[in-house]
């Protein structure tokens, strides 16, 4: 039996990155061009499976294809210790055999650091400084890719401040964040970490329908067999242009008859249950579950029409526009509707329309 390709796991990179190619792009144009380049400070922004942590693994792939020295971390772990430890580790044939030595003495309290061999006191910043000048010398970039961002977290503010420094130092460096709409916004708020007001932010929406629809033919026939096209269509149609989804459906559409060579139609009407609970559970919850009152009634006042004005949410819900739009304004912000014109607006996401029907319904019974 061949082997599935679709990979409906979080952090995965796929086998084919859909409809997100031009941004890979860019950024690495960033990354190959000189200190400096606006591009080497990047946000991405987006729900819950959009394609947010799989962006930043994958530009740091090619970056390291291209020389560079790349740290992941994760907002609120141990940041600011976690990024000196990963330089260390694939920098050890760079660096010299003393910073090796210095820094694997290190600890880290906050911003301030201290050395278990010593009674020296230094900053994070001071130390990163040094292995970036060291590496920068030997002609190595370094990327720091940080997920999860979070305005609570204090390293990460000492990180941007520190990387705002090497910035104007025109030092070889780059940094990616991924965040959630909500966290980014109140990461934005802060005055300490301004900076991050200039970096370029790529809010990742849905996808292009006939990208999804190539990468899940390339994606199956990477692993021996094929789709046809009316399969292909419908498929991807059914994704809605969500990044996860397209892995949900690709999974099962390929267990449904794995014998056979070629999936068709009947296959992926036959994944569409599977993928659509998957979904639910991994996505839809949680983000129903992070919405107040007043966004879950403006949600359920949109499932009556496919497009919705302010007007008359307004009128069903008994508030005032003004405040209809506040509510719209934020759940804009977070992706989850999409403007439709004149005012009017529409869910991102027909399948989230669906579970908000269901799951509202179930709660005004109960
Ligand atoms: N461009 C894409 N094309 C096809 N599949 C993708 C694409 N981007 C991501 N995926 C798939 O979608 C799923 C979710 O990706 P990822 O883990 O990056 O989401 P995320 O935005 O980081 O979610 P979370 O906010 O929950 O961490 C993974 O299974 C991944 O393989
Ligand atoms: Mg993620």
């Amino acid at each position: 039996m061949k082997k599935n390709p679709f990979k409906p796991t979080f952090g995965s990179i796929p086998f084919a990155m859909a409809g997100r190619e031009s941004i890979i792009e860019e950024i690495i144009d960033g990354l190959d061009n000189a200190p400096g380049d606006p591009n080497r400070a990047s946000i991405f922004v987006g729900e819950r499976g959009t394609g947010k942590t799989v962006m930043m693994a994958r530009i740091s792939e090619i970056a390291e294809q291209k020389g560079w020295i790349s740290a992941h971390v994760t907002s609120g772990r141990d940041l600011l210790e976690e990024i000196v430890v990963q330089v260390r580790e694939k920098a050890s044939h760079i660096l010299s055999p003393e910073t090796i030595r210095r820094i694997s003495g290190l600890q880290i309290a906050g911003s301030a650091i201290s050395f278990s061999f010593s009674e020296e006191r230094t900053t994070w910043r001071s130390e990163m400084t040094r292995l970036v000048k060291e590496l920068n010398e030997s002609g190595t970039g370094l990327l720091i890719t940080v997920d999860e961002v979070s305005a609570k977290d204090e390293s990460l503010k000492v990180l941007i401040d520190t990387f705002q420094h090497f910035v104007r130092e025109r030092r070889d460096v780059a940094i990616m964040m991924a965040g959630l709409p909500s966290n980014v916004s109140s990461l934005l708020m802060d005055e300490r970490v301004s900076f991050v007001r200039r970096a370029f932010r790529h809010d990742l929406r849905a996808i292009e329908i006939p990208e999804v629809a190539y990468a899940l033919r390339d994606t199956v026939r990477s692993s021996g067999r094929d789709i046809d096209d009316d399969a292909m269509w419908y498929a991807a149609e059914l994704t809605e242009g969500f990044a996860f989804m397209i892995q949900l459906i690709g999974c099962h559409m390929w267990r449904q008859n794995p014998d056979n060579r070629i999936i068709n139609k009947a296959d992926v009407e036959g994944a569409m249950e599977f993928a659509k609970k998957h979904m639910e559970s991994a996505v839809f919850e949680d983000m129903y579950l992070e919405l107040t009152e007043r966004e879950k009634e403006f949600l359920f006042a949109m499932t009556f029409e496919n497009e919705t004005t302010t007007i008359s949410i307004s009128d069903r819900l008994g508030i005032s526009p003004n405040n209809v739009t506040h509510i719209k304004k934020r759940l804009l912000e977070r992706g989850i509707i999409v403007s439709a014109g004149r005012g009017k607006v529409s869910y991102a996401q027909k399948s989230f329309m669906e579970y908000v029907e269901r799951i509202h319904s179930r709660t005004q019974q109960a």
